[in-house]
């Protein structure tokens, strides 16, 4: 295997099939090091610095924990815009000029769209996107490609039902952008008006992926071998009006769970406001308390083959073979 290898991690909508791939391999051969009975110090003498603009809970614990479990150290701002120079007035571009000195590596997490990229103009070290506004959550969208692929043993030939507010959520334009590399069939189900992105729906387009858009939960739900939930965007749609049109209007709960013709397996990149019930957290298919820890491991992939990559390498070939070989079947 030959690695290629990329400077920034800004979104999934670049990222080739291979790459994925590797990403995803990687990811799958640092679990004895994630879970501790394999210690593999790859990044003792680097540091990770997390530049959050944003709340965030999952995205910034797992990237520190990553770091961790790869020898490295972490330098965390957690809340940029009032505890950093971001108050005073400081530019991006003058933040990043100055934590690059610091750090061999930075996660950041922005409101505005494009603000990774923006970033990585200015930045000496290596920039992974952890969402920028209702742009992109790339490896938000590799962490679930990851758990899908782990959970049914492929990507190719699923049928997935992306369910919510998808006109402002980025880890399911992430997730779109990501599986239109891959065979699958999709359903997009969002109420009126929170429908994808145009420019997502072109990539799907171009791909020549079978998708539609849709208002019918229930038909989608009973059809899937996934369906992933993404939270309405409150905090980002500008009209309150709207939020509470189609508040508790699109909620997955246990009974509709029971219409599908088969057990999908049931995702969520939490945080959940209401749109997936708790009576679907001991439902056979629930793996959205999953994801968080596949976090952990594509982002210690991540942050491994951006810091180490000729280490990846060696151990890559170390493990084979790390693609999941036995297959799910397909239960249609
Ligand atoms: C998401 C985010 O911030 O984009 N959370 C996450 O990283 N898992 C989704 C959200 O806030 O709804």
């Amino acid at each position: 295997m030959s690695l290629s290898v990329k400077s920034h991690y800004l979104a999934l909508r670049d990222m080739a099939r291979s790459e994925i791939d590797t990403v995803l391999d990687v990811a799958q051969s640092l679990e004895p090091v994630a879970n501790r009975t394999d210690r593999w110090p790859i990044l003792a003498d680097r540091t990770l610095a997390t530049l959050f603009y944003e709340p965030s809970t999952r995205t910034r614990l797992s990237f520190e924990t990553a770091m961790l479990r790869l020898g490295g150290s972490v330098l965390s701002v957690a809340d940029a815009v009032r505890t950093s120079s971001v108050w005073k007035g400081e530019t991006l571009a003058d933040t990043i000029r100055t934590v690059h000195s610091y750090a061999d590596v930075i996660a950041i997490r922005h409101s505005e769209n494009g603000a990774a990229e923006e970033a990585s103009k200015w930045s000496k070290v290596p920039i992974i996107n952890a969402g920028d506004g209702t742009n992109e959550h790339p490896t938000q969208g590799l962490l679930d490609l990851f758990t899908i692929r782990r959970e049914k043993g492929r990507i190719d030939g699923l049928k997935v039902a992306i369910v919510g507010d998808l006109k402002h959520t980025r880890s399911s334009n992430s997730l779109i952008y990501g599986l239109s590399n891959f065979d699958v069939r999709l359903t997009l189900v969002s109420p009126k008006g929170f429908e994808p992105n145009q420019v997502v729906l072109d990539r799907l387009q171009e791909r020549a992926r079978h998708f539609s858009v849709t208002e019918d939960l229930e038909a989608a739900v009973r059809d899937a071998d996934v369906v992933y939930i993404c939270r309405i965007q409150k905090e980002r749609i500008p009209d309150k009006a709207d939020v509470e049109r189609i508040i508790g209007s699109y909620v997955v709960d246990r009974q509709l769970l029971t219409a599908a013709k088969r057990v999908p397996i049931v995702m969520h990149h939490l945080p959940r406001v209401g749109e997936l019930a708790e009576d679907v957290d001991d439902y056979p298919g629930a793996r959205y308390f999953e994801q968080p820890w596949n976090g952990v491991l594509v982002r210690m992939a991540l942050l491994a083959l951006l810091l180490a990559p000729s280490q990846v390498e060696g151990r890559i070939h170390r493990d084979r073979p790390m693609r999941a070989e036995t297959a799910v079947p397909l239960n249609d």
